[in-house]
């Protein structure tokens, strides 16, 4: 990303953010509510145009980009009556604007993509019949079943309970691609991410976070690390 800026009509989100992601970066954007976390996703992932400033991701613009990307919502409204089960919905990752019929080959995917979340014994049942925790590890292997080099989640464990947290934040930390995950709750710079970006309209990257924040007895000092982001957050 260079020079980026966005504004909704005339109120600016996002002000002149310079960043590079790296191929295997696990890189976690924290910061307050209405901060502009989740317009940033939506910039990457071509949902939203900048105001100003260009994105280019694997040298292509982001909407060539766009079928290598992986993508967790914030918000997803599911309805809740329709009969659709666990299985369909991790197929949905399968689809492509060309593709009419699910092959073998992308039900023997959607299947692995479900042992890999440990959703399978769930693959019959209906999505309303599921937990917060096990419904996003549907969401997830559904983004997966896309086979993304890149994947973005967006509070992934938000309102979810501690113990669906962790497994997802487990389960996050064993995929191999290069993950951007944003939240509102510091708890994931202790989940294995290499990177921490802070975005309040403006982008303040802190890379290395083992050397940046002090670690005693090998964990991260919170208040020290909630001191730091403080000093380093936008004033206005
Ligand atoms: N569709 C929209 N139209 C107008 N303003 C919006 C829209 N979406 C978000 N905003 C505003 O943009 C700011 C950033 O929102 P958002 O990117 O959702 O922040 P975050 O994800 O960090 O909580 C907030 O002030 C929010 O109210
Ligand atoms: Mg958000």
């Amino acid at each position: 990303m260079r020079h980026l800026s966005f504004s909704y009509g005339t109120h600016e989100v996002l002000k002149d953010i310079d960043l590079d992601i790296y191929k295997g970066d696990y890189l976690a954007i924290i910061g307050p509510n209405g901060g502009g976390k989740t317009t940033l996703m939506k910039l990457l992932l071509g949902l939203l145009t900048p105001t100003a400033g260009e994105i280019r991701i694997f040298g292509k613009s982001v909407l060539e980009a766009r079928r290598q990307i992986g993508y967790l919502p914030q918000y997803i409204n599911f309805n809740m009556d329709m009969p659709i089960n666990v299985s369909d919905i991790v197929l949905q990752g399968r689809l492509t604007p060309e593709k009419l019929f699910y092959s073998r080959k992308d039900r023997d995917i959607a299947t692995a993509k479900m042992e890999q979340m440990r959703i399978i014994h769930l693959k019959h049942r209906k999505i309303r019949e599921l937990s917060g925790g096990q419904r996003q590890r549907v969401l997830l292997a559904r983004a997966l079943a896309k086979e993304p080099r890149i994947l973005i989640l967006d509070e992934p464990t938000a309102s979810i309970d501690p113990d669906g947290q962790k497994e997802i934040y487990a389960l996050l930390k064993s995929l191999p691609q290069t993950k951007i995950i944003v939240s509102h709750d510091i708890q994931v710079l202790f989940e294995g991410v290499n990177r921490v970006a802070h975005v309040n309209k403006q982008l303040y990257l802190h890379d290395n976070i083992d050397t940046t924040f002090k670690r005693k007895e090998g964990h991260f000092c919170e208040m020290e690390l909630l001191d730091y982001i403080k000093s380093h957050s936008c004033s206005n």
